[in-house]
């Protein structure tokens, strides 16, 4: 059995200022983060000469990899960030005042709701296709550093949960997920490197 370590990017600067898609750079607490995600993967992945870290094209996640030394690097558009459209660098209190019906229709059906010029979570599932056929050839380890919605949507495929549950998944920061395909079935375990 090969895990996949699924983690999303160390803190932004958005993510500090509550404001959704951009494409910031790290808090100084992200920052922290991507040292102590290097150290762990380092010594994870000591005796796995093959193993790949893959991360999207956004300078947060590529900036959280960046510590890490030693394995191959690519990038994958496919694992961007769901593109909140219209709505992108504004917070969620922004978005309730400035357009309540695009609120309210997120609320009632966050899987199916397409933001105006963005995606949908179902789009987002649509886009993944590919990665999880390259994720699932792959026979060496790979770590996935993206973020929260696109690894709500792998993160649910690999887990096997209900395409209704996965915008409401939890996937906190700071945390690496990893998970193993044996031949009894997918094991999980969480690493939560800062508190
Ligand atoms: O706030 C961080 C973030 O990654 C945003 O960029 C993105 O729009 C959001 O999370 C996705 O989470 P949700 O679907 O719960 O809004």
């Amino acid at each position: 059995p090969r895990p996949i370590l699924l983690t999303r990017h160390g803190e932004s600067r958005d993510n500090v200022r509550g404001r959704i898609g951009g494409d910031s750079v790290l808090s100084d607490t992200g920052e922290i983060y991507a040292k102590k995600l290097a150290n762990f993967v380092e010594k994870r992945l000591k005796n796995e000469r093959t193993a790949s870290i893959w991360t999207s094209t956004l300078q947060r996640s590529i900036i959280t990899a960046s510590p890490i030394v030693g394995f191959p690097k690519i990038q994958w558009r496919a694992l961007d960030e769901i593109n909140s459209g219209v709505c992108d660098g504004m917070t969620y209190e922004e978005i309730k005042k400035n357009m309540p019906e695009e609120y309210e229709s997120r609320k009632k059906d966050k899987l199916r709701y397409r933001y105006p010029r963005g995606e949908s979570y179902l789009d987002v599932i649509q886009r993944l296709e590919p990665v999880i056929i390259e994720l699932e050839r792959q026979r060496a380890p790979v770590v996935v550093v993206s973020h929260q919605a696109v690894l709500r949507a792998l993160y649910a495929y690999f887990a096997d949960r209900p395409l209704k549950e996965i915008p409401h998944i939890e996937m906190p920061l700071h945390t690496i997920i990893e998970i193993q395909m044996g031949v009894s079935g997918v094991q999980e375990k969480r690493y939560k490197l800062m508190d």
